[in-house]
């Protein structure tokens, strides 16, 4: 693991934070945004995904990426580590932001990359490319990874595509549609896998901060104010760390990706069911949201990906206690968005309850979870949980936008 403390304030991601540019520039669309690209789509290209590209224009949304040590330098390390089987290959960049992986993987050896992507940045990428003197190895191509033609079959696929709950954004499907369209049979992905959490959490002190703070104002009685309290902070996932301490027990694993052989299809909706014990008495607050992604070596299964479904050795490993969190051993590289690990601009996602629940040590908290893609605009997130504990049932209803 990379260490996030630095003199120069890069990687610090401990402290409370607005909500971030990576998500919310783009939730609201407008008119204004909306015109300034035009795309010549071979697919559609909903107005939605003309904001989103157009968010990621701003140059904040970038600066805050590349300043996530844990994020680049376990992107940096994963190519590096992959050095031979890119030296001399063909590689594409989905979504090459500012183009710092693509030229990670020239550093690499790389023979030629294609830097894709469909957001202005793509102008800054170029002239980054150049001053750096890399044209004859990068070529950055301003536009759908769904439109752009590359007139070669590649041998790799570098991508930074997970969102939020590893699956907001919807970005995973482009990488499908790289892959689909260009990769060479036994040709390599990075990451390779990846892997959604959840486990039940107990956080008073957010909670009271937020919802309790309003029944003694300057001694005035707020408590009229408490159930629009609870609708304003936890009507919405929240983005935010958590720690190891606020968590009830073992991770569940939601759901498990195998970036070679995932489909579209897969993703437009997840459900898992879960069944947790509670590993200490408290209050229970709701449940948050986790993930990490591997960089393996091709022909390398992700870790304790035996016959069983992927989920259910993953749970079987997790819930009987033997450890919380996979470590990475020589051959592989983990960027784990964890609790307990070094914090990332991912943070981690949390889904709270109106109003908490008291769990006693060994209480079993079980239900399911469904998380589908909007119809509204696919890079939304509808997420239905539920659940039942101490023999009463609730169902929450939220959309990530
Ligand atoms: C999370 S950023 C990663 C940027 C850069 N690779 C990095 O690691 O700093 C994702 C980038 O992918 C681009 N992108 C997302 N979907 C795309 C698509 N279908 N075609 C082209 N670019 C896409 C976005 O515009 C954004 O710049």
């Amino acid at each position: 693991m990379f260490s996030t403390s630095s003199h120069d304030g890069v990687g610090d991601f401990s402290e409370k934070r607005p909500r971030r540019s990576r998500r919310g520039r783009w939730r609201d669309t407008d008119s204004d945004t909306v015109s300034t690209v035009t795309l010549e789509a071979n697919t559609p290209c909903t107005e939605y995904d003309v904001a989103y590209f157009n968010s990621y224009a701003h140059l904040g949304i970038h600066e805050e990426m590349i300043k996530d040590r844990v994020r680049t330098e376990t992107y940096r390390d994963a190519i590096m580590r992959h050095q031979s089987f890119i030296r001399g290959k063909i590689v594409v960049d989905v979504g090459c932001g500012t183009g710092i992986l693509s030229i990670f993987c020239a550093r690499a050896g790389a023979k030629r990359v294609y830097a894709v992507d469909a957001s202005d940045i793509a102008v800054q990428a170029k002239a980054v490319v150049e001053v750096n003197n890399l044209s004859d190895t990068i070529t950055v191509l301003h536009g759908r990874v769904e439109d752009v033609r590359i007139d070669e079959k590649v041998d790799v696929i570098v991508s930074e595509w997970m969102g939020y709950m590893l699956l907001y954004e919807s970005m995973l499907g482009s990488v499908i549609t790289a892959r689909d369209r260009w990769l060479k049979p036994g040709g390599v992905i990075l990451p390779s896998h990846a892997t959604l959490y959840m486990a039940p959490i107990t956080h008073p002190d957010r909670y009271s901060d937020s919802i309790d703070f309003w029944r003694n104002v300057y001694g005035i009685n707020m408590s009229p104010m408490l159930q629009l309290a609870k609708q304003c902070a936890f009507e919405e996932p929240s983005v935010e760390i958590i720690t190891g301490e606020n968590v009830l027990t073992w991770p569940h694993v939601v759901k498990h990706v195998d970036c070679y052989t995932v489909t579209l299809q897969e993703l437009e909706s997840v459900t898992s069911s879960f069944h947790f014990k509670s590993m200490m008495r408290g209050p229970l607050h709701g449940f948050a949201f986790w993930f990490d992604v591997e960089f393996n070596m091709p022909g390398i299964a992700a870790i304790n990906n035996n016959n069983q479904a992927p989920e259910d050795s993953y749970n079987s490993s997790l819930n009987g206690g033997n450890r919380k969190k996979r470590s990475s051993s020589e051959e592989k590289v983990l960027l784990s968005t964890a609790p307990e690990d070094p914090p990332t601009h991912w943070q981690q996602t949390v889904i709270y309850f109106y109003d908490p629940i008291d769990v006693e040590q060994d209480q079993i908290i079980e239900g399911s979870v469904t998380l589908t893609q909007s119809k509204e605009n696919r890079r939304f997130m509808n997420i239905h949980l539920a659940y039942n504990s101490g023999g009463r049932s609730f169902v929450k209803e939220s959309v990530m936008r």
